[in-house]
């Protein structure tokens, strides 16, 4: 069953009834300012920071579950009936209800009594405000007497300390209102130089500002109080809760359209002129005023929705891909690469699943996100990278996060992830091939943001390599620390108090348990490193990596290799994870994945064997499970894994970040047919059709689908923010359809099923425009056979980078 559809052309998902299985959800905003809107109009805006700077508040886990967001209501005067037309938070019945999500901005539409109203809302690119724009039409034959209410609720800043400190909160609140506009200066006068201003285009009736003036002391968001009698009582907030609400009074001939712009919005004012007149309490509004004025007129609100489109134009023509499959279109030139870039812009910080308070930017997650959206952004990748790399530590370890306004390592996790240090290589590598500019590994970073302990960027990959090293357990594989990529799988700590964090609490110090996983990262890892030092002709280092990394190579072969698939790990104790010897947990899709892309297996038939066993034991149509079997009970040994139920998150889910490995893997030996099988299986377009079982939007990956021991197999968790949108993305472009940067050019290497015969590809490369069509007979997965380059028949299959600028047709023949 569907809710909606795709609209590829206007890359769009519309959604076309409001009882989606779940609120389903879009981001607004690119650089500063940011909000999550749901179908149904839910959600909330803030400005860089989810926790520090939230500008109106959500209320998470909310009954009903989505509840708090940019809200109208309109209200017919002659008979009193009144209803959202984004249909929460009245629900009244709506006819032709319509939410078109798209690239930055969402659209609610629908009628009701012969009243139709649409609000288009987004952020402009480069504002950090919001604009709704609503166009209310009267379609019935006579004339229409109406009221517009809009509603949001201020969060006082902190939204951490805004749900828990109300002693102090229910005292703060304060605001101005001065025309058509309601300023909220909460904490204004003392310290913060910032206010959140709520705007609309139209001459007022009214406002509230006092939320429980507005609503009624008993009354819901559904029955506002001021909307039920069609006033608003001009509250001014004192304290207790403030909000924003205006009313606007519409008379409408038959036919008649009347739009009305409102701007949700933040601005920080120069310390030394906070307030007009100075000396006064009253913030000073002259240097925001124009930018409210600006953006309340139509036609700059249309300018700036226009810009927003082109922004998104640009960002998408990077890779354009036209294959047999439209899943695998829409997916590639649209939807991944925006979650991609949503990825980047939240980090695991704030989705309908992630508060917004609780994590900061991933030290690991971070850096594959990276591999999704360089492309795309590759300027403020590098910026993103010299963040990251500052926050690493002198000993190579890193935070495993950091926070996102102070850019500083976050204590409360701390390190000992003992994988995170590998990533910023990959990271790393990920840039250069893309941009080819070298440079970036003379810049001078600090470890642990402490002046003065600045090294080149270079330096902080060898120190990240020799992390590892130096961190060796008693098969010579890596050893664990707290975790590697699955933070829940726990071998040094053996937690038996509810409550407390499995990842923090190390109990069992100088634990020797070991990583095969890491093993292959680090293979993978110590080969682009070397390459790196090629780049800057230090051919010695180089061999010393690749020596590394055969010795590591060798290990988990010796000691990772369990006779059909490769182990996980070895616990506390020194007893294997991940074989045929344990009861449950014999086999993990992890290490298969990871050794693999590492090259480990690909010559002695081992990754063949692997992959059979993954396609046995852990392949599901709706997914790969993360292992099997799965833990039926906990295992304190273990770790978090087993404190989940079977079927969910890392205890046998199929936790989607982990499928494309597999995908990538099996490129890597040549099967086309199962890595565009595994594609499809966890693909969300591809998945639309079940959307009653699978829940969670059809338009970006989840980050978990429950797996076969969970009672609710198939159904997808936690969508949006997920290392599954920047690995699916990779596994896609780069391995399945095979055009992948390499740090000496374009390399194009694809590896299809066997009944596709051809497609075709727009990617843009350091400046340089490639038109590559791909042709292969039936039959065949993978081998290019011939390139064509500009007419000329190039040597091999890696396309030298062409200057910016320049048009480069690229025909490949294969089989
Ligand atoms: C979450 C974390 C990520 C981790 C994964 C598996 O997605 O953000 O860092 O690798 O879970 O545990
Ligand atoms: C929890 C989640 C896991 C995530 C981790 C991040 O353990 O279950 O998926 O990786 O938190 O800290």
């Amino acid at each position: 069953m569907r809710y909606g559809h795709f609209d590829d052309e206007r890359r769009e998902y519309v959604i076309t009834r409001p009882d989606t299985p779940l609120p389903w959800i879009n981001y607004l905003g690119s650089e500063a300012y940011f909000g999550i809107i749901s179908n149904t109009a839910g959600g909330y805006s803030f400005y860089r920071d989810a926790r520090l700077r939230r500008l109106t508040r959500y209320r998470y886990n909310n009954v009903p579950f989505d509840l708090g967001g940019r809200y109208l209501y309109l209200r017919d005067t002659v008979s009193g009936d009144f209803w959202s037309p984004s249909w929460q938070p009245t629900r009244s019945e709506l006819e032709d209800y319509e939410c078109r999500h798209g690239m930055g901005y969402s659209a609610i539409s629908s009628r009701h009594e012969g009243i139709e109203a649409e609000t288009l809302y987004f952020v402009p690119v480069d504002e950090n405000l919001e604009i709704w724009r609503t166009r209310v039409t009267n379609k019935r034959d006579s004339e229409a007497k109406l009221s517009l209410f809009s509603a949001v609720e201020f969060c006082l800043w902190d939204a951490w300390d805004d749900q828990t400190n109300f002693q102090r909160n229910f005292s703060t609140g304060q605001v101005e209102v001065e025309g058509s506009v309601i300023y909220h200066k909460t904490e204004y006068r003392e310290r913060r130089d910032h206010f959140a201003y709520f705007a609309c285009s139209e001459p007022l009736a009214g406002f509230d500002t006092q939320r429980d003036t507005f609503l009624g002391a008993y009354n819901g968001w559904d029955s506002p109080a001021a909307v039920e009698r069609g006033e608003s009582f001009d509250s001014v907030a004192n304290g207790w809760a403030p909000c924003g609400s205006h009313h606007v009074e519409l008379t409408l001939a038959p036919g008649e359209s009347k739009e009305i712009v409102f701007v949700l919005g933040y601005w920080e004012n120069p310390d030394e002129a906070k307030f007009d007149p100075p000396g006064s309490q009253t913030i000073n509004k002259k240097l925001v005023k124009p930018v409210i004025e600006r953006y309340l007129r139509s036609d700059e609100a249309e300018g700036a929705f226009q810009r927003l489109r082109d922004y998104w134009s640009e960002l998408l023509g990077i890779l354009q891909v036209s294959t047999p499959d439209e899943h695998t279109n829409r997916m590639v030139n649209i939807w991944n690469a925006y979650q991609c870039m949503v990825t980047f812009n939240m980090s695991r910080s704030a989705s309908f699943y992630e508060s917004g308070i609780g994590r900061g930017m991933g030290f690991r997650d971070s850096n594959q996100d990276l591999l999704g959206f360089v492309h795309m952004v590759p300027g403020r990748a590098s910026e993103r990278i010299l963040d990251i790399a500052a926050t690493q530590l002198p000993s190579g370890g890193a935070y495993h996060q950091y926070q996102p306004l102070t850019k500083r390592g976050n204590d409360d996790v701390g390190s000992g992830f003992n994988d995170d240090p590998a990533w910023l290589i990959l990271g790393v590598a990920a840039y250069l091939k893309e941009t080819g500019d070298i440079s970036i590994l003379d810049e001078e970073v600090t470890y642990d943001n402490e002046p003065g302990s600045e090294s080149p960027l270079y330096e902080h990959l060898q120190r990240s390599l020799r992390y590892t090293l130096h961190r060796l357990g008693p098969h010579e594989l890596p050893l664990i620390g707290r975790a590697d990529w699955n933070d829940c799988l726990n071998l040094n700590c053996f937690s038996t108090t509810p409550g407390e964090s499995f990842q923090t609490t190390e109990n069992k110090e100088g634990g020797v348990a070991e990583s095969v996983f890491i093993g292959g990262l680090f293979v993978l890892a110590a080969e682009e490193l070397a390459q790196i030092a090629e780049l800057r002709g230090h051919t010695d280092e180089a061999k010393c990596y690749r020596d590394d990394g055969a010795k590591m190579e060798a290990t988990v072969r010796e000691h990772g290799w369990d006779g059909a698939w490769f182990r996980r790990a070895y616990d506390y104790f020194g007893d294997v994870v991940g074989s045929a010897d344990n009861e449950e947990g014999q086999i993990f899709i992890e290490p298969q994945g990871m050794c693999i892309i590492a090259g480990i297996g690909v010559d002695d038939g081992k990754a063949v064997q692997a992959l059979d066993s993954v396609s046995d034991r852990l392949a599901t149509k709706h997914g790969i499970v993360l292992q099997q079997p799965a833990f039926s009970h906990y295992y304190v040994n273990l770790g978090e894994i087993s404190s989940y139920p079977p079927g969910y998150k890392e205890n046998a889910g199929i936790f989607c970040h982990t499928n494309p490995w597999i995908m990538i893997a099996e490129t890597i030996i040549g099967r086309g047919d199962a890595a565009f099988d595994y594609y499809q299986r966890i693909n969300p377009s591809s998945r639309e059709d079940i959307s009653e079982l699978h829940r969670c939007e059809p338009y970006v990956y989840p980050q978990m689908i429950a797996g076969k021991d969970a009672p609710s197999f198939g159904e997808a968790k936690n969508s949006w923010l997920s290392g599954t949108a920047a690995w699916n993305f990779v596994a896609a472009s780069q391995w399945i359809l095979g055009i992948r940067a390499e740090y000496n050019g374009l390399r194009i290497d694809p590896c299809l099923p066997k009944d596709w015969e051809r497609f075709e590809a727009t990617r843009i490369f350091r400046g340089a425009t490639y038109r590559i069509s791909v042709n292969k007979p039936k039959g065949v997965c993978k081998g290019v056979t011939q390139v064509v380059v500009n007419g000329t028949k190039a040597e091999d299959n890696l396309i030298a980078p062409h200057p910016a600028g320049s048009e480069v047709v690229v025909e490949v023949t294969m089989g």
